[in-house]
Formats: C-alpha cells, sequence, structure tokens
C-alpha cells in the first residue's frame, strides 16, 4: 500500500476507542520491525523520525526504506516527522513523501506557538500532509529538546479549546503529566485533564512519553481520548540490548546478519506487545 496520512486512522481510533501506536525508528531494521509488526497484527501504524534521525540519515534515504516496506504491507502505515522546531526540516520532510508532521512550538509563548503551528498547517494541507502540535511542556529529553521538571505545565484547557479551533491540527498533543525518556518514579498522569480536553475538543489526542507507562494506564488515557501513542524509548533500548545481549550470548561469533537478526526480533517483539495493548482500551 502507499503511505498514508494520519487522518483516517486517527478519527477511526478515536470514534472506536483504540490508538494506534506511533514508534520512532532509528534506521531501516527498526522502520522494518514497526512494519512487520503491524502486518503481523494487522493493525494501521505510524512509523516516526526525529529530526535527529532526519538529519543522520538524510530525508531520500528514509523515504526510499518505509515507501518500499509499506509498498509490500497490506496494512495502512503513515510517516510521520517528531516534534520538530525547524521549519526547514519540515519542509523538507513534507516535500520528500512525509505524510504527516509534527510542529512542536511549545516552548513559544501561546500565540507564537499559535502563529508557528498555523503556518506548519498551511504548509501542510496542499500536500494532503497531516499535522500534529503540541500545547504545554512535556517534561524529558526527546531529540535536542530537553524540558525541565521545574519548566513542565500541563495544557490549560481553555487555551487548548482556543488552540485547536484556530490552528485546526489532525492531532493535537496536550502536556497531560507524561514523560519523555524513563520515569524516575511513578508517573503522574492528569487523567481529569486529559478527559476534560478530549470532550472539549473533536481531534484525536497524542499520548507523549509511552515508555514505562503501566498497561492500565494507557487503556484508561485510550478510554478518555487518547487516539495516537508514541513510543520512543522502549525502541532504543531493545535496538542496543538486543545487539548486545546476542554478542554476549555468542562472544566468539562475529556473524553480523545474526546480530541484526536478534536486534530485529527483539525489537518487533516489544512493538507488537504494545499494538496489541493499545487495541483493548477496557481499563481495569
Ligand atoms: P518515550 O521516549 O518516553 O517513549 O516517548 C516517546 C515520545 O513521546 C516521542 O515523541
Amino acid at each position: 500500500m502507499s503511505l498514508e496520512n494520519i487522518k483516517t486512522m486517527l478519527s477511526d481510533a478515536r470514534t472506536g476507542q483504540y490508538a494506534i501506536g506511533a514508534f520512532n525508528i532509528l534506521d531501516y531494521n527498526s522502520a522494518r520491525a514497526v512494519v512487520e509488526a503491524a502486518q503481523e497484527t494487522e493493525t494501521p501504524v505510524i512509523i516516526q523520525t526525529s529530526s535527529k534521525t532526519v538529519v543522520f540519515w538524510g530525508t531520500r534515504a528514509i523515504i526510499n526504506w518505509v515507501r518500499e516496506l509499506a509498498d509490500s504491507s497490506t496494512v495502512p502505515i503513515a510517516l510521520h516527522l517528531d516534534h520538530c522546531r525547524d521549519l526547514e526540516i519540515i519542509r523538507e520532510c513534507i516535500n520528500s513523501g512525509w505524510t504527516s508532521v509534527m510542529i512542536d512550538a511549545s516552548s513559544k509563548p501561546f500565540e507564537e506557538n499559535l502563529a508557528l503551528s498555523s503556518q506548519v498547517v498551511e504548509m501542510a494541507r496542499p500536500g494532503n500532509v497531516t499535522v500534529e502540535a503540541e500545547l504545554g511542556a512535556i517534561v524529558g529529553v526527546e531529540d535536542d529538546i530537553h524540558v525541565k521538571q521545574q519548566d513542565a505545565h500541563l495544557a490549560d484547557p481553555g487555551q487548548a479549546v482556543e488552540f485547536c479551533a484556530r490552528v485546526e491540527p489532525d492531532c493535537f498533543a496536550p502536556a497531560v503529566g507524561t514523560a519523555h525518556g524513563v520515569y524516575k518514579g511513578e508517573p503522574k498522569i492528569a487523567y481529569e485533564r486529559i478527559e476534560e480536553i478530549a470532550k472539549a475538543t473533536d481531534i484525536p489526542l497524542a499520548l507523549h512519553g509511552g515508555t514505562g507507562l503501566s498497561d492500565d494506564a494507557f487503556k484508561k488515557c485510550i478510554s478518555l481520548g487518547c487516539a495516537k501513542v508514541n513510543i520512543s524509548t522502549q525502541l532504543k533500548y531493545a535496538f542496543i540490548d538486543g545487539f548486545v545481549d546476542y554478542h554476549n550470548r555468542n562472544n566468539t561469533e562475529y556473524n553480523p546478519l545474526k546480530v541484526i537478526d536478534a536486534q530485529f526480533k527483539q525489537l518487533k517483539s516489544g512493538i507488537v506487545k504494545k499494538i496489541r495493548l493499545f487495541r483493548k482500551t477496557q481499563a481495569t
């Protein structure tokens, strides 16, 4: 299938009270793991790239890998640019074939965030590219964006309504207490904030900071209106541990393809589990 944007997959998910997994890839092997996991579970999926990954490999290599993988798959696949503050990278991804982009102007004052996010919506619409935009500040490190605990704040519901009405993003990422990276203590998710924002806007919500949340936390967030769940750190760990664990078990063997295969299997099995979980929404 050719690549799709995230509009239909997320509106179907929001209506059906399930979520689509959005997984940050690192290279071809991890992109292949995401697509094969989607294929095995017969579920649409979002492949995400951080700006750093885009700069590292270049847009041409990434779009070629992902198009080739999507062409041989029978489930819908989207290619989405995760948190990006650089309009030139956003423009390049749109022109290169990404089907969705995220503008992260959340560190700017409200009106500036609104203006930049609207500008990206205008850039994206002619090419049928969908847009995710963020409000509030999500704690942790994602790509080159570092938000300290004392600077993190939840999205304000009144501002969220105004932001969504004026920007009209296809997906809205309000800060709701989750964090990028590894959780140091029990996550303090503001469930009532998710509910309030979801009721006040009909735009599918993105839940950031997916790695390390409990199954029940996922299910609750999804049942309240989160239709896209972002997972990045889990893939970083599987990418490195899959490689290292195999080598530790076979430390006299120097067969790179076996190592790559072990890494692929570790990545894929973790992604399959998450995709299956996001399809079941009943919180216990
Ligand atoms: P984690 O790294 O915590 O999985 O968060 C991913 C994310 O939200 C990417 O935008």
